[in-house]
């Protein structure tokens, strides 16, 4: 018997990274998986190295339209959605003094309101089929403390612990729980852009970020996306039900609260 039997997930961003991942340990654990991602050519690809039980879905988290239709899509394939989780995001880093609007907008637009209209769409398609449900969203440990350089990053990930305290407490009437994952450090293609942004910033050779990074982790190494599956299972598992409105860190000790 596994976990996931029968459970029908939407994951945004698993294209790639940490929801690819989430992806692949759902499918192992029984459930089907839109792998939902404005990169429509590798979520297919994705999708077809993953097997039968994962689909590619075109979505924009920063167009309802295509929340609306990412939503719809899974209804069709599989009667509606058990699980979400509000994965897709985006890094930048600036000086306070350089930070530009448009990077604002834009890390807003698909880290935060991204998020909460996915969540929004997903939980109204919840409370129609009235078998509750499970959200998890991407919080990190940049939501915990700023960071001198990554203060919009940092400010969209706050956001979201509060939107995961706010939803959950709103929601669990309706028998979704609403909880988040704040992870530390993780390895993969999107750290090699975090490490690229540093290494111009503050003038060092690429990977020394990332060795730092690495270095300063309690655990002993950065993270890797297999790292955070298992608190991905557990919170969409029935194990979880009385679990409401938390984050929960999995960042090898870098935070503690
Ligand atoms: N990697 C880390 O160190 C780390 C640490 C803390 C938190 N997180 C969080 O974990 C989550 C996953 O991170 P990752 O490292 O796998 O990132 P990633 O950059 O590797 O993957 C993000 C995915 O989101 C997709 N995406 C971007 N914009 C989109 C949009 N508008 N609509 C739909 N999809 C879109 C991208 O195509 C990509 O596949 C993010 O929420 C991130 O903030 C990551």
């Amino acid at each position: 018997m596994n976990r996931l039997d029968g459970k029908s997930a939407l994951i945004t961003g698993s294209a790639r990274g940490i929801g690819r991942a989430f992806a692949e340990a759902y499918i192992r654990e029984g459930a089907t998986v839109a792998i939902a991602d404005i990169d429509f050519t590798r979520a297919s690809r994705t999708a077809a190295e993953l097997g039968v039980a994962a689909y590619p879905v075109l979505l924009d988290v920063t167009e309802q339209a295509s929340i609306d239709a990412a939503v719809r899509a899974v209804e069709e394939k599989t009667g509606g959605v058990d699980i979400l989780i509000n994965n897709a995001a985006l890094f930048d880093l600036a000086p306070i003094v350089d930070i530009t609007r448009e990077s604002y907008n834009r890390l807003f637009a698909i880290n935060v309101a991204g998020s909460l209209f996915m969540l929004q769409a997903v939980a109204k398609s919840m409370i129609a089929r009235g078998k509750g449900g499970r959200i998890i969203n991407m919080a990190s440990q940049a939501g915990r403390r700023g960071e001198a350089l990554v203060a919009v990053y940092c400010a969209t990930k706050a956001a979201i612990i509060s939107l995961t305290q706010s939803a959950g407490l709103d929601l669990i009437k309706h028998g979704i729980n609403v909880n988040a994952i704040a992870p530390g450090v993780v390895d993969g293609e999107h750290w090699n852009g975090v490490d690229a942004l540093f290494a111009k910033h503050e003038g060092l050779p690429r990977g020394e970020k990332k060795r730092q990074v690495g270095e300063a982790v309690p655990f002993g190494r950065m993270g890797r996306a297999e790292d955070l599956t298992g608190m991905a299972i557990f919170l969409a598992s029935a194990e979880a039900e009385y679990i409401v409105a938390q984050t929960y860190n999995v960042d090898g000790g870098n935070w503690m609260n």
